[in-house]
């Protein structure tokens, strides 16, 4: 299967990474790097060792949008880290980033191979969003999009009702939605139930040395910020459960909905609503995970990592 993977890393990115390079089932062509839980420089910096750390060097690295497309900039350290991947300390990267912007890429890869890329987006999709607007033909070359965004039932964790993802870039995502493109949604309402604890790593202790001590570095960070700012014991990782799905859906029950994004309101800006009566009568855009095996998830990514 081949993916390219857009992301903006952060903590739950970095281990979405790991869990990729665990599954010899995707083909990764190419990685694209957004603003979201950091600047986008930040991330970047992030990619690049991450790769390294990886034994990834040979994909490319596209460096993209600093900004949403149409509000200010959100960074997320609180949750993150002043670096974005928490407590973790890694070597500088001696990998460079390709010379072609984000979105270039995206356009680039899809066009060379028709229908055949899924992209698997776990930041805002401003890089998506802008790769769409260059080209307009592309929507229909890509093959789906696995988007780790928004929320459904479960409260907002950027607002009382927004997801962080979209929050950065509701106009980004207001795009994918209605693009027409197969899109599979994982929302909060899953994510928020897989929650990494110290138990689970305890699991890992047979992880290769350097990427169980990231794990343990960068998941002690985000532990602290969800135990002090949401009271949850554990860590929400959001990204590896949507990087997953590509090769185990039957992890997640899904529902079709008919989805769309808030860009007007002053306080619920950014939150997704989901046709669930069919109300508005109109042909489902989105397939939203709604359900989640969260131990055979847990298994799947202890396994995999472990297995590296
Ligand atoms: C999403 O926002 C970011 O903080 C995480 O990396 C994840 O992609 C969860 O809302
Ligand atoms: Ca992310």
């Amino acid at each position: 299967m081949k993916v390219i993977l857009d992301t903006d890393p952060g903590i739950d990115d970095a281990l979405a990474f790991i869990l990729l390079k665990a599954m010899p089932e995707v083909q990764l062509m190419g990685i694209t790097v957004t603003h979201g839980n950091t600047t986008v420089d930040k991330c970047a910096t992030n990619a690049l060792q991450l790769v390294e750390l990886l034994g990834m060097r040979e994909i490319p690295v596209a460096v993209g949008a600093s900004h949403p497309l149409i509000k200010e900039l959100s960074i997320a350290e609180e949750t993150h880290g002043g670096t974005g991947l928490g407590y973790a300390v890694l070597p500088k990267s001696t990998v460079t980033p390709a010379s072609i912007s984000a979105a270039n890429l995206i356009i680039d890869l899809v066009s060379a191979n028709p229908n055949e890329i899924t992209l698997l987006c776990i930041g805002p999709v401003t890089n998506v969003a802008l790769a769409l607007l260059k080209e307009p033909g592309l929507a229909s070359k890509i093959k789906n999009i696995v988007s780790m965004a928004g929320t459904i039932h479960h409260p907002g964790n950027a607002t009382p009702s927004a997801e962080y993802n979209v929050f950065c870039d509701p106009h980004a995502f207001d795009i994918l939605l209605h693009s027409g493109i197969d899109l599979t949604i994982v929302p909060l309402d899953v994510t928020y139930k897989c929650l990494f604890t110290k138990t689970h790593l305890a699991r890992m202790a047979s992880a290769k040395g350097s990427i169980l001590n990231f794990i343990d570095r960068s998941t002690s960070f985000y532990m602290e910020f969800h135990s002090e700012y949401q009271g949850i014991e554990g860590c929400a990782i959001n990204d590896p459960l949507a990087a997953a799905i590509l090769v185990k859906p039957e992890l997640v029950k899904f529902r079709e909905y008919y989805v769309d994004v808030e860009l007007r309101a002053e306080k619920t800006n950014a939150k997704l609503s989901a046709d669930h009566f069919s109300a508005l009568n109109r042909k489902p855009n989105a397939k939203v995970a709604m359900e989640v095996d969260v131990e055979g998830f847990m298994d799947f990514f202890i396994e995999r990592v472990n297995a590296l």
